[in-house]
């Protein structure tokens, strides 16, 4: 089975490419099914249900969330209701929504798929060891292949994931920093990662954000009104490949200019 991953989805320039690009990407990669990070799809900060209902029309079979789960109040409801949209699970308890999902591949195959924050730099209601062990237990009971989407700032705690869930999923992908990073593997258990998947969305940013805005902030320490760059825009993530049981068996970074 072949799963293509999406990085984070940026404002309208990361939604356009998604929209003009994946059809065309899932059938050269074959991808038997597609997940999309669409944490940033509303201007950069959190998702409409509008929003997420065209990403799954231009070939998302499941999106996951993270920090910005909240940014748009009407996402509440359309989480409660929604099986092919995924937040944090680790989230305040009674929030709307869940933290697991289970969709078909191409052939049918169940997938399941695992959204969680990181706490460091990130401050979850909930620390994500405390809940993974249970979630992947319950991932496991109803598919082989199990997706974690690890929405954390720090390196270390996306490293330390992956090892700790090595051989028990079939992969954790690192989202949240928009940098893609040179660490795609496969660990000695089984498991595909890496540290962070990058963003599709325009890059002549700063992750995303007009640099001039995003410097402005920094310098001053002045509150200044992000909006989304809109040079340099690409698509990236990862195109992992696994076996019926689960194991992963390659993990290659994808990046495409839109
Ligand atoms: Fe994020």
């Amino acid at each position: 089975m072949k799963i293509l991953f999406v990085a984070d989805v940026f404002g309208v320039p990361g939604r356009r490419a998604v929209e003009e690009q994946l059809p065309g990407l899932r059938e050269q990669l074959e991808a038997d099914l597609c997940v999309v990070n669409g944490e940033n799809a509303a201007d950069g900060a959190g998702i409409t249900p509008r929003i997420a209902a065209r990403l799954l029309a231009a070939g998302a079979d499941a999106i996951t969330l993270g920090n910005h789960v909240w940014r748009r109040p009407e996402i509440g409801p359309y989480l409660a209701e929604s099986e092919r949209v995924v937040r944090p699970a680790n989230v305040s308890a009674g929030s709307p929504g869940r933290g697991l999902t289970v969709v078909p591949g191409a052939d049918g195959t169940p997938v399941a798929i695992i959204n969680l924050l990181g706490q460091l730099f990130i401050h979850s209601a909930v620390g994500p060891f405390e809940v993974v062990d249970g979630l992947v237990d319950e991932a496991r009971k109803r598919a082989q292949v199990v997706l974690v989407d690890f929405h954390a700032e720090a390196t270390s705690e996306k490293v330390a994931l992956a090892r700790w869930l090595d051989g028990r999923v079939t992969a954790v992908i690192g989202t949240h920093t928009h940098v893609q990073t040179n660490d795609a593997r496969v660990l000695p258990g089984g498991t595909a990662t890496i540290s962070d998947a990058g963003m599709t969305g325009p890059h002549d940013s700063v992750i995303g954000v007009q640099a001039d805005l995003a410097i402005a902030r920094m310098r001053t320490g002045m509150p200044v009104r992000f909006k989304p760059a809109e040079g340099g825009v690409r698509l990236e993530g990862v195109v992992i490949e696994c076996a019926a049981d689960g194991k992963a068996m390659s993990c290659e970074p994808v990046r495409v200019e839109a």
